[in-house]
């Protein structure tokens, strides 16, 4: 590297904004550069930190990669709260996992025999300790199961928490770190590796007809990859949209005893005739409750959607009914032919990285992603097992 390196984060969902903090702290000196930072998944997103109960068959190779991202979730808050006295949305509230009726329970425990021949600790819960844990629950539920180390972030506030921390000067809270970030609110049309002149090798070109010159490069522009000239289109990345319509409600304070919280204390994710539902509680009443997965090409919501979602989330949690619905949220998921993400270098290009296709994970993923491009960017040693990592994530598998 140089003395400071110049590095580019192109894309500032919450990949891109872990990115960019993972680079500063590593002493780059970055631009980020998004039309409109944390707008696309990021703003849908749950934030589901769930290894164990969003694991979906098919996908084995993921499974360690999702537990080992989890396990990087503490030390990225800490580093942030070193940083700004900002809340970050990280909660440690554990996840249970239901299924509605008796042909439900046999998929769930179906599931359950995976996750637990994997390793994974999921333990089962009688109706009287469900009942016990979270009251509010529906009764008759056929069967619950505790996921304890499966947590949450709400995504909006982990984006203002490190916008914040990436604008902040850091001279005295870490010490190797680079300088504030600099902001490019437009969209990026151009990536080029001109390697022969005075300046720095990678061109990027912006939307306004702007070229800006940097050492190094990291690519996390979701699904805008292939809308890109230069790098890029010479390595194109096979990625498909998968659409999730998210709704956001809010307990109404008749709803609670005095002095409670909310309604729940536990993620749920729960099975309901044979749809999936999750419901995640915040910590100031909200309660977000996704998410479908469409790959219909309806860019706004799908009522279907919506209308399915609030029917299955009553059938767990009645209480549903009588709340407040604030927002409906409906984004693409940037998903892989083989739900894999692309993470690594294109082609031969060491000076850049990408990072994109996340699907469902990219919460969850995002420290690890930042790590790993930091140390690809960085020149620094990876162990044996980020390199297994970077083998199975690698864009041209
Ligand atoms: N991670 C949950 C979702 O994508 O819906």
């Amino acid at each position: 590297m140089r003395p400071t390196t110049s590095t580019a984060v192109v894309g500032a969902g919450v990949v891109g904004l872990v990115t960019a903090w993972r680079l500063r702290l590593a002493g780059h000196a970055v631009t980020v550069i998004d039309p409109a930072p944390a707008s696309e998944a990021t703003y849908a997103a749950a934030g589901m930190l769930a290894p164990i109960s969003e694991v979906q068959y098919g996908q084995e190779t993921l499974w360690p990669i999702m537990t080992a991202a989890q396990r990087e979730y503490p030390q990225l808050i800490e580093s942030l709260s070193r940083a700004t006295d900002a809340p970050t949305g990280y909660c440690e509230n554990g996840t249970l996992q239901v299924a509605a009726d008796a042909s439900d329970r046999n998929a769930a425990a179906d599931l359950v025999d995976v996750q637990r021949a994997a390793g994974m600790t999921v333990e089962p819960l009688t109706s009287s300790a469900l009942r016990r844990r979270e009251p509010s629950l529906a009764p008759g539920l056929a069967k619950a199961w505790d996921v304890p180390s499966d947590h949450q972030v709400d995504p909006r506030i982990l984006a203002a928490a490190i916008t914040t921390a990436l604008n902040t000067d850091l001279t005295a809270r870490h010490r190797a770190a680079g300088p504030p970030v600099t902001w490019v609110r437009r969209r990026v049309i151009g990536v080029e590796e001109q390697p022969d002149g005075d300046q720095r090798p990678i061109a990027i070109t912006t939307d306004d007809g702007q070229q800006r010159h940097f050492d190094r490069t990291a690519l996390v522009p979701g699904m805008g990859y292939s809308d890109i000239a230069g790098i890029p289109q010479q390595n194109p990345l096979p990625l498909r949209e998968v659409h999730g319509d998210v709704l956001r409600l809010r307990v109404r304070p008749e709803q609670l005893m005095t002095g409670e919280p909310h309604l729940l204390g536990a993620t749920v994710r729960a099975k309901v005739a044979g749809r999936s539902v999750y419901l995640v509680p915040r910590e100031d009443g909200g309660l977000v409750i996704g998410a479908s997965s469409r790959e219909d090409g309806l860019v706004g919501t799908h009522v279907g959607s919506v209308a399915e979602l609030l029917e299955d989330a009553i059938r767990v949690l009645p209480a549903v009914r009588e709340m407040e619905l604030v927002e409906i949220t409906s984004r693409a998921r940037p998903a892989t032919p083989d739900d894999r993400p692309y993470l690594g270098h294109p082609g031969r290009q060491s000076a850049v990285v990408v990072s994109t296709g996340f699907h469902r994970h990219g919460v969850l993923l995002a420290p690890l992603a930042a790590r790993l491009t930091t140390a690809l960017l960085s020149d620094e040693e990876l162990n044996e097992t980020d390199h297994d990592v970077l083998a199975s994530l690698s864009p041209s598998r």
